[in-house]
């Protein structure tokens, strides 16, 4: 008999099918893997047995016996904990406070037994002595720790449930190797100890090292189960990307770019990213694929001069750029567009024309008085786009997020950049801005830009770059050029071990 069983379970959010189909069975003493592409299902399945999202059918059973999980503290009272992938932790308050959150235990009713709470945190900061770095006491104030230290903290909150039941929602992202290590030491220790636990990583070198079963779960479903001991890597990429991805390949054939190279990057390093070589040539488009937050972003921004280089060199036209800001790398024919539009793209509760004129003043070092002249430029650059919007003096807040975005490429287009570097452009926009976005990329690669495109989306990637540079672990590991652009590729590249 299963200690915890997922029957039929599903949710939708409107349109969108988050869980089609989930069935789990996970027992005591077990640690059971669950991987798939990011939004295939895997955190709501786990939420759905946290009772922090309510699913719309389905059956969970607890030791054979079915249950109703109405909230969280129906599922903690039924014996599950679980760590949340986002953290669930409050910011100002201490490692103590958080790890017994939301269990404090209070003196006369009122206020938090401090001396109580301290000894007891004590035990679960204690599993992690000596790896988990300065700073990380019963005491200290979650907002001043370290992301790992986080993460660490939210470990902790998770195993002071002692619940029979853990799940565990990539827990191990922030941690590094010494961290993870003892964090597998733990996990043994409760496997002896018969806990059931639900484990969800990217790595595969971790799943194949501390799963005893895996299921993979696919747009929504759970497609299969093994055992560790009776699969590898290669079956369980093939059951991530299914029937129809095992041969989907790139949608055009890659067009050999024949042009001179444009964008040299030589062996550059930082904080996040190292030994990272490439090429770019005019007319081609480069892509930067893998799992989410693998040095792809700092790379671009490093080369826009917006984050440092330690070492390494950067060539532009086969002139070394000294150039170490963004407004350099500006005048120099860099251009830089985020889908992270929040922080880095519009300037907010200002008029379109604003928004779209300033990369123009910076490289013709003009000044914004005189906007007006401006205007004709910008008209043309917007329309190239065909942004709809009832006027420049509106604000940029008017927009859709997909119109924002087209503003914010539309900047770049008045004067050319040399280079175009996109750093997960079209995150959060809608599908026919994606659409015009991706034609116009395409049109600026055939008019002579060198563009390098980052994507969370692989479906993207393999649609419009015509080669692929795979990062994991900060570093290029895999080229994919040609007909080895293939889904299959692609996912084996990101989820293998860095
Ligand atoms: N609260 C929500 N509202 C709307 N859509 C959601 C919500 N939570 C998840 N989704 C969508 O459901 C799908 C599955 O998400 P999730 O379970 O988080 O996947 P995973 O953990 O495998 O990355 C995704 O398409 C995601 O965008
Ligand atoms: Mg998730």
């Amino acid at each position: 008999m299963s200690k915890l069983k997922l029957g039929g379970v599903s949710k939708a959010y409107g349109a969108t099918m988050a869980l089609r189909r989930g069935d789990l069975e996970v027992e005591a003493g077990e640690v059971h893997v669950l991987i798939g592409s990011n939004g295939s299902g895997k955190s709501t399945l786990c939420k759905i047995a946290a009772g922090s999202v309510r699913p719309d059918a389905g059956e969970v059973s607890i030791d054979g016996q079915p249950v109703r999980i109405s909230g969280p503290q129906a599922a903690r009272s039924l014996g599950i904990g679980i760590f949340y992938q986002e953290l669930s932790l409050a910011a100002h308050r201490t490692v103590a406070e958080n790890i017994f959150l939301p269990d404090l235990p209070v003196t006369a009713g009122l206020f938090v037994d401090r001396a109580a709470l301290s000894g007891r945190a004590a035990r679960y900061t204690a599993l992690f002595d000596g790896v988990a770095g300065d700073g990380l006491s019963t005491d200290a104030v979650v907002e001043n720790l370290r992301a790992d230290q986080r993460q660490l903290v939210e470990i902790m909150k998770a195993l002071a449930t002692e619940a029979p039941i853990l799940i565990f929602d990539e827990p191990t992202s922030a941690l590094d190797r010494a961290q993870v290590d003892r964090f597998f030491d733990i996990l043994r220790d409760l496997k002896g100890q018969g806990r059931a636990m639900i484990f969800i990583s990217h790595r595969m070198d971790e799943i194949f090292a501390i799963g005893d079963r895996v299921t993979v779960m696919r747009d929504g479903e759970t497609v299969a189960t093994a055992r560790i001991a009776d699969t590898d890597q290669a079956e369980v990429v093939r059951h991530m990307v299914g029937e129809a991805g095992q041969g989907a390949q790139a949608a055009a054939p890659a067009p050999v770019a024949e042009g001179e190279t444009v964008l040299a990057v030589r062996g550059i390093s930082g904080v996040g990213y190292s030994g990272v070589s490439f090429e770019v040539r005019k007319g081609e488009i480069l892509g930067f694929g893998g799992l989410h937050g693998q040095g792809q972003s700092r790379v671009l921004r490093a080369i826009f001069g917006a984050h440092p280089v330690a070492s390494g060199e950067i060539l532009l036209h086969g002139t070394r750029l000294a150039a170490r800001g963004p407004r350099e790398a500006i005048r120099s024919g860099l251009a830089y567009v985020s889908g992270d539009r929040g922080r880095d793209g519009v300037i907010h509760g200002r008029p379109i024309l604003e928004n779209v004129i300033p990369i123009h003043a910076l490289r013709q070092r003009l000044h914004l008085a005189n906007p007006a002249a401006l205007r004709q430029k910008a008209q043309a650059a917007v329309e190239a786009l065909r942004t709809k919007f009832a006027g420049f003096s509106h604000p940029i807040n008017s927009l859709s997020g997909g119109n924002q975005q087209k503003i914010v490429i539309a900047r770049w287009l008045i004067d050319r950049p040399d280079v175009l570097l996109l750093d997960d452009p079209t995150k959060g926009i809608d599908l026919s801005a994606k659409a015009d976005l991706f034609a116009l990329i395409r049109r600026l690669a055939a008019e002579g830009l060198g563009i390098v495109l980052y994507s969370s989306e692989d479906a993207e990637l393999l649609a419009n770059a015509d080669r692929i540079l795979v990062f994991n672990g900060g570093r290029v590991t895999r080229e994919l050029t040609g007909e080895a652009r293939t889904r299959f590729n692609l996912t084996q590249a990101a989820y293998e071990a860095a």
